[in-house]
C-alpha cells in the first residue's frame, strides 16, 4: 500500500467524528486513524478523563464512541473528500470477543483502507489490553477478522506485557498484515490536595515524550524478529523523533499527543523536518527504514 507521506494521525485524537478526520486530512496527514469504534454506542468514563503532564498526557477516556452504525454514516460523508486528498483512512476497532470484532470489521471495511485492531487499550475491562496481553486471544481475534475482511489488518500492540514478541508471534501466526506499536503505557497521577487519583478511572494510559524510548525499542525488536510492516507510534513530536522510529524499523509513524502540543499543522511540520534531514544526509526514506540494525 502506498501513502503520500509517512506521517499519520494516531487513533484517539481528532478521530472522534468524520469532520475532525477530514480536518486532519486537510492538514496533510498521510493517513488518518479513527478513534476506536465498537459495536454499540459507548459514553466512556466520567470526567476527569485526561491529565496534562510535562512529559505527555495521561488519559482514560473509556473508549467513548457512537457505535459503528453511526460512525460509518459520518465516514460516508467525508470519505470522498479524504480520498481526493490522497489520504488513506485507517479504521481502529475494538470488541469484547471475536464475534464483536468481526461484526464491526465487516461493517467498517468498505469505508477504510486498513483495519487497526485495538487489542491494547490499557484500562477497559474485558476489552483492549485484556486481549492484547493474551497470545491465544490475540491470535483468535486476529485470525477471525482476517478471515472476514479483505482490507489489510494491523494489530496495535500494548507495551504493558513482559514478552511482547510472544504476542507478536501469535499475531504473525494468525496472518496479521502488520503492527502498530505502541499503545499507551499504564500510569496514574494523584492530586495531593484531594489525596486521590485524578482520573475518574483512577489509572490510564500515558502517551507523549515519556514513552518514545519504550516504543522505539519495541519497533526495533519487531523489525529484528518479523518480516511485517510496522507503523511506529508513541511520543513522536518532531521529524527527528519520527526518524528514530523509522531507523528502528517503522515504515510510517502515527502522531497523537503532538497534535495537541504542536497544533493541527504538526503533520506538515514533521514531514518538512524529515525531508530536511534526508536532504542533509543525501538519503531517501526507504534507505533509512531499519538502518539502525545494520
Ligand atoms: C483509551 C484507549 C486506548 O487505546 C488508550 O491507549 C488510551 C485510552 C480510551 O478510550 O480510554
Amino acid at each position: 500500500m502506498k501513502f503520500k507521506n509517512p506521517v499519520f494521525l494516531a487513533s484517539g485524537i481528532m478521530g472522534e467524528t468524520g469532520s475532525s478526520l477530514k480536518r486532519m486530512a486537510k492538514e496533510g496527514a498521510g493517513a488518518v486513524t479513527t478513534k476506536s469504534i465498537g459495536l454499540n454506542p459507548n459514553p466512556g468514563h466520567k470526567n476527569p478523563t485526561i491529565v496534562e503532564l510535562d512529559i505527555g498526557l495521561l488519559n482514560a477516556m473509556g473508549l467513548p464512541n457512537p457505535g459503528v452504525n453511526s460512525y460509518i454514516e459520518e465516514l460516508e460523508e467525508v470519505r470522498d473528500f479524504i480520498k481526493k486528498l490522497d489520504t488513506k483512512i485507517i479504521g481502529s476497532i475494538y470488541g469484547k470477543n471475536e464475534e464483536e470484532f468481526i461484526e464491526v470489521a465487516k461493517k467498517i471495511e468498505e469505508y477504510v483502507d486498513l483495519i487497526e485492531l485495538n487489542i491494547s487499550c490499557p484500562h477497559a475491562k474485558g476489552y483492549g489490553m485484556a486481549i492484547g496481553q493474551d497470545p491465544d486471544l490475540s491470535h483468535s481475534i486476529c485470525k477471525a477478522v482476517k478471515k472476514s475482511v479483505s482490507v489489510p489488518v494491523f494489530a496495535k500492540l500494548t507495551p504493558n506485557v513482559s514478552n511482547i514478541l510472544e504476542i507478536a508471534e501469535a499475531l504473525v501466526e494468525a496472518k496479521v498484515d502488520g503492527f502498530v506499536a505502541i499503545n499507551t503505557v499504564r500510569g496514574m497521577a494523584i492530586d495531593i490536595r484531594a489525596k486521590k487519583p485524578i482520573l475518574s478511572n483512577k489509572f490510564g494510559g500515558l502517551s507523549g515524550k515519556a514513552i518514545k524510548p519504550i516504543g522505539v525499542k519495541v519497533v526495533y525488536d519487531l523489525y529484528e524478529n518479523f518480516d511485517k510492516p510496522i507503523i511506529g507510534v508513541g511520543g513522536i513530536y518532531t521529524g527527528e523523533d519520527a526518524i528514530e522510529y523509522i531507523m528502528a524499523g517503522a515504515s510510517a509513524v502515527q502522531v497523537g499527543t503532538a497534535v495537541y502540543v504542536r497544533g493541527y499543522d504538526v503533520f506538515k511540520k514533521i514531514c518538512e523536518e524529515i525531508k530536511k534531514f534526508l536532504e542533509e544526509e543525501n538519503l531517501k526514506l526507504k534507505d533509512i527504514i531499519g538502518i539502525a540494525h545494520e
